[in-house]
């Protein structure tokens, strides 16, 4: 039998398992405390304390991706003046997009949520984590593609929302379109494309959120047996 050659030398995973009544305890205590998450769209300008956005970053950065490329860059914005013309920007482009450039079908599908094109969390809000995606890694002066960089920069902000949530501060997924600026202003190299742009910060007490019921099981599970 020949022997499979390994890149990397094999480790012992890290193995948790538990009985079925705790398993089935953890599992709904998860799925209980990810049902609390909500998108906010205030913040509290409260500096987040040093070093809990490192370890948010960490555990987003833990998310798997194809053949392990970790095609993302988060840059974290606190500085008051590019806040402000991320903002600027930001207002500028979804100026255009609710006046004339969204199709009529989007602004009525966004219209209970209540959004309009100005953005005051983006100065509000203490942070900024603007997320990129790698579409490509430039090796010994030679462009080699990155894999699945959609799907994998897509996992990673899943698991950093999750994190923000598990730290106990708020956040909102923006998508400010187009939003090319983000590389001009934040000076990102030619490889990466702007994502995702995520205010994070406390949230005030009185915060209130949209009235959204989540599918239910039955929509979005198709069981074969
Ligand atoms: C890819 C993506 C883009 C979004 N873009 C915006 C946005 O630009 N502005 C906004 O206010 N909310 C945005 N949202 C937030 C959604 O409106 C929100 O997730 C949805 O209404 C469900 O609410 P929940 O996150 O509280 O469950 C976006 C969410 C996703 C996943």
């Amino acid at each position: 039998m020949s022997e499979t050659k390994y890149e990397y030398p094999q480790v012992k995973y890290t193995r948790l398992t538990f009985p079925p009544a705790q398993m089935q305890q953890r599992a709904q205590e998860f799925y209980a405390w990810m049902d609390t998450r909500r998108t906010v769209r205030e913040f509290l300008p409260d500096p987040i304390p040093e070093g809990v956005l490192e370890h948010i970053l960490l555990a987003a950065s833990t998310a798997p991706s194809g053949a392990h490329k970790q095609p993302w860059s988060f840059c974290v914005v606190t500085n008051p003046d590019l806040k402000r013309q991320i903002r600027e920007a930001a207002e500028k482009e979804e100026y255009e997009s609710y006046n004339g450039r969204m199709p009529q079908d989007w602004l009525d599908d966004l219209a209970p949520l209540g959004t309009d094109w100005r953005k005051p969390f983006l100065e509000t809000a203490p942070a900024l984590i603007v997320v990129f995606r790698r579409a490509y890694e430039e090796v010994n002066g030679r462009k080699k593609n990155n894999y699945y960089v959609n799907e994998s920069v897509g996992l990673a902000c899943g698991f950093l929302l999750a994190a923000i949530h598990h730290a106990g501060l708020g956040a909102l997924t923006h998508t400010p379109s187009p939003m090319n600026f983000l590389s001009s202003l934040l000076n990102r190299p030619e490889n990466e494309r702007p994502f995702l742009l995520i205010p994070v910060g406390y949230v005030p007490e009185n915060c209130l959120v949209p009235d959204l019921k989540r599918k239910t099981l039955d929509d979005i599970c198709f069981i074969y047996k």
